[in-house]
């Protein structure tokens, strides 16, 4: 996982062209994707559904990339044991998703993975405070989840702000990600709010691939 850099680029396959999967993430990595971040959807907590356990299996076999993976499932406790053994390297999962947040977080630990705990945009930063000894990750939605290609909502930059205050106060170094909405114009006001992990679909996987890996790691660099 350590990349030598500070900030790091976790593209979304989300907005890949699922015919040619394997052959978009080599591109996005061999470009320099730092992170490769896999969006499972169960169509309850959020009201669409995208892919599972058999997909990333097999993008685990062709790839050596750190997989994060964002659960927007209702009670992920249920299948944690499973989405670790089809080779998440980080696992998170929604607060309010869940009925018991500290022992399914437990749980991602207990399997060997990083363990990352993510907000909707209705949801106050504060409800994270609790959690903080207990997580690796902090993922702030910057749309409200469940579809790829919308605008990120403005109070995001704020509500960055105010969990970088709070991991920084928490003494822990937790990575502080953001996922929605995220361009090539808006990344480093982002980036400037305190985000370390950046999550782009659209903007990676839209267009060509490898340019777009590189113009973000260049303003990632910055
Ligand atoms: C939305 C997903 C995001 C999405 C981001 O619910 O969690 O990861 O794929 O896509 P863009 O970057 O297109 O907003
Ligand atoms: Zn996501």
């Amino acid at each position: 996982m350590e990349t030598g850099r500070k900030n790091r680029l976790s593209p979304s396959i989300l907005a890949a062209d699922f015919n040619r999967l394997g052959a978009d993430i080599r591109e996005a990595e061999e470009a320099g994707a730092d992170f490769l971040h896999v969006d499972v959807m169960d169509g309850d907590f959020v009201p669409s559904i995208s892919f599972g356990m058999p997909v990333i299996r097999s993008i685990r076999r062709e790839s050596g990339m750190f997989f994060d993976v964002h659960l927007m499932v209702r009670e992920p406790i249920r299948y944690l044991a499973e989405i670790a053994d089809c080779g998440a390297d980080l696992i998170t999962v929604h607060l309010e998703a869940c009925a018991d947040v500290k022992k399914t977080l437990s749980a991602i630990r207990e399997l060997g993975c990083q363990a990352g705990l993510s907000i909707k945009p209705g949801t106050p930063v504060s409800a994270l405070e609790e959690y903080l000894p207990d997580v690796d990750l902090v993922l702030i939605m910057s749309v409200e989840p469940g579809f790829g290609g919308q605008k990120l909502l403005p109070e995001s930059y704020e509500r960055l702000r105010e969990a970088r205050r709070r991991i920084v106060h928490s003494g822990r170094g937790i990575l502080l990600e953001v996922d929605g909405g995220i361009t090539l114009e808006n990344v480093s006001e982002i980036l400037a709010a305190g985000a370390d992990v950046i999550v782009a679909g659209s903007a990676v996987f839209r267009g060509n691939i490898r340019e777009n890996v590189t113009a973000f790691r260049n303003l990632l660099r910055k």
